[in-house]
This record gives structure tokens, C-alpha cells and sequence, in this order.
């Protein structure tokens, strides 16, 4: 079916057997027929809160207990998070801490809306009105209009009469993201300058390198021509707490080249042993560990943003939107043949914008 643009009458197509129209071929024909006649609005209904002045007065206590109960569960979430601090690994920590947080941010969002639900079914207007189309200008009439409605609304809803309930929503809307602001604080270093703690890892002289993430100490000997290890400081495995936050500074890529292939700075001339190089494993751009070794060219690779660093030229960046070779931690050999860091890195590791302070 469809509807013709005169007088909003439909066209309907004529049954095969042609029985109506029997001068038209089948399936050709077309009969019309009036449109059904517009039933209008059904008689409006009052509801309870319409006519008792009391189921009106616990509808309100309803709406802004809910708006409260937001609040609270909000306060809760905060409180949760101090209360139920994840200390360590711990799985069972981590399990508590989620699910208190989770209760409490459900509350509040949940009371945010069974209250807003509430509000408008038992105390805002329900009378249905039909808004008859019209161009869309903003013409005198129009804006007078607009503001008239805007003043229908707050006296229908009652948000500048009902004190309470609209004290209580704005206090539940503003107490509502702070849960969120306190978790992502929690994310950050605690009573500590983010630019010292990245400024130093775990190396020092005399800390042997160790394979990730066995632990076990690498010999000079061991470590072949065109060979990469992935290295870890010796005894980070033995760390109780700050395990992953001081490995994930201190990871070093250490690789073995023909010491002819290697450009060398003259101020680290002695940071490298018989070809031997450890580099930061942290790319300079935003912080992915460089993983991929090219035996063949010297060169490293992330896997991020594809930027580049030639081993043979200190790190050098050869492509890619890293903006800084990756630093270099200085080793030597100690006495039983095993390779050691001669201090912590010169320069603080990771993404550049480290360096700017
Ligand atoms: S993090 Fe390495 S290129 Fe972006």
C-alpha cells in the first residue's frame, strides 16, 4: 500500500480476481479508499500522585531517598578503594577491591536512574499533547514559545519548586564521577615525582645482566656474534613488592657484533665490551618494548610505530616518530666472566617526554 499526495487518501491495489475493478487488468488496478479517520489522544488518566496530596508527598521522599542513595554509593566506591587497598599480587585483594568498588558505582548510577525514572512517571506531567509540524524558524513567536514551554516544564516537573529533589540530583551528579576521579589517581605514583621515579631503574655497578625471565647471569662467553638476549637485572625475580614496575624501566636488549661493525661515541667508548651492547629495551616514543632484532642490518625494530635505531651507531633513530636513540647502559665484565652494569643509565629511559624537565 501506499499514500497518494491528495487528501491523504491511501491507493490500494486490486485483488487478482479483479472483482472490484473489472475493467482494469489484474494487478495493474488501483482502488481508493478514505484514510482511517484519526482516533486522537485517549482521555487522560490521573494517576494516584495526580489527585492524593499524600502518595504525591512519598513519591517526592521516594525520588530524593534514591538521589541520597546515589550519594552514598559514591562515597562508598571512594571509600572502598582506601579501605580495601590492593597490596600486593595478591588475587584475592584484587577480587575484593574490584567487586566493593563495582557495588558502590553501581548503586550510585542505579539510584541516579530509577530516581529519574520515578520522578517523571509519579510526579512530572504525563498529559500527552501533539505538536502539529511547522518550518523551523526562530522567528519572535517561536522563541516566546520556546521559553513559555521551558517555564511549563520546570512548573510541571517541579524542578525549581521541589527544593529536595532537585538538591539532592545535583549532589548526586556531582558526586557521582568522583569515584572515577580518585580510581585514576590511584593509577599514578603515589607521594612520589613521576620524572625522578623514571630517572632511575634497578641498575647499579656491579648488578649482573640476567636473561629474561629466568634470572640466571650471562657470561660474556655465552653471549655469540649476532646474537640477542633479552636481560633482566639479577635479583629483580627476588623482589617482594615493585616487581613489574622496576622491570618495566630496567628491561635491556643486549646484542653481540663484530666490534668493527661498531661506531662507537667517544664518551662511551669503554660502555661496551668486545662488541658487546645493552641498550633500554623502552622505545623513546611512547613507551612499547622494542623487540624485533635484525641480525643482518644492526637494527631494532618496535613493533608500535615502526620506529627504527641502528645498533651500530649508538641506537641512532633511522625511522620512525621515536625522537631520541635508546639509552645505553655501560657494562663490563667482573671477575668470573660475567657482564655487569657499570651504573644506572645516563638518562632516563622510556617515551622523550621524560626528558623534559
Ligand atoms: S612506541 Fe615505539 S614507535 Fe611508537
Amino acid at each position: 500500500m501506499a499514500q497518494d499526495d491528495n487528501g491523504g487518501r491511501e491507493i490500494i491495489a486490486a485483488d487478482s480476481s479483479g472483482a472490484a475493478h473489472a475493467e482494469e487488468s489484474a494487478g495493474t488496478a488501483v482502488a481508493a479508499r478514505d484514510a482511517l479517520s484519526d482516533p486522537g489522544l485517549p482521555p487522560h488518566r490521573a494517576r494516584v500522585t495526580d489527585t492524593d496530596a499524600r502518595a504525591e508527598k512519598r513519591a517526592e521522599r521516594t525520588v530524593y531517598t534514591l538521589f541520597y542513595l546515589s550519594i552514598v554509593g559514591s562515597i562508598w566506591a571512594i571509600a572502598a578503594y582506601m579501605l580495601f587497598p590492593i597490596e600486593s599480587n595478591n588475587v584475592g585483594d584484587v577480587r575484593l577491591n574490584t567487586l566493593l568498588i563495582g557495588l558502590g558505582i553501581a548503586l550510585a548510577l542505579l539510584a541516579i536512574g530509577i530516581g529519574a525514572v520515578h520522578w517523571a512517571k509519579t510526579l512530572m506531567s504525563d498529559k500527552e499533547g501533539i505538536d502539529v509540524r511547522h518550518p523551523v524558524r526562530g522567528d519572535e513567536e517561536t522563541r516566546a514559545r520556546a521559553v513559555e514551554i521551558f517555564q511549563e516544564a520546570n512548573e510541571e516537573s517541579g524542578f525549581g519548586r521541589r527544593t529536595l529533589i532537585r538538591n539532592s540530583l545535583i549532589g548526586a551528579l556531582i558526586a557521582f564521577p568522583l569515584p572515577a576521579i580518585v580510581l585514576f589517581r590511584g593509577l599514578g605514583p603515589q607521594n612520589e615525582n613521576p620524572v625522578a621515579l623514571l630517572s632511575h631503574t634497578m641498575w647499579k655497578k656491579g648488578t649482573r645482566l640476567a636473561l629474561d625471565p629466568s634470572g640466571t647471569p650471562i657470561m660474556a662467553a655465552d653471549v655469540t656474534v649476532g646474537s640477542a638476549f633479552h636481560v633482566i637485572p639479577e635479583g629483580l625475580n627476588e623482589l617482594k613488592t615493585g616487581k613489574l614496575e622496576e622491570k618495566a624501566k630496567a628491561v635491556v636488549l643486549l646484542m653481540r657484533l663484530r666490534p668493527e661493525d661498531l661506531n662507537e661515541l667517544p664518551e662511551r667508548k669503554d660502555w661496551s665490551y668486545d662488541g658487546i651492547v645493552a641498550y633500554s629495551k623502552i622505545c623513546t616514543h611512547v613507551g612499547c618494548p622494542v623487540a624485533l632484532y635484525e641480525q643482518q642490518t644492526h637494527h631494532l625494530l618496535c613493533p608500535c610505530h615502526q620506529s627504527q635505531f641502528d645498533v651500530a651507531n649508538h641506537c641512532a633513530v633511522i625511522f620512525g616518530p621515536a625522537a631520541r636513540p635508546l639509552p645505553q647502559l655501560p657494562i663490563a665484565v667482573d671477575a668470573e666472566g660475567y657482564l655487569v652494569a657499570q651504573s644506572d643509565f645516563h638518562e632516563p629511559v622510556g617515551p622523550s617526554f621524560w626528558e623534559r624537565h
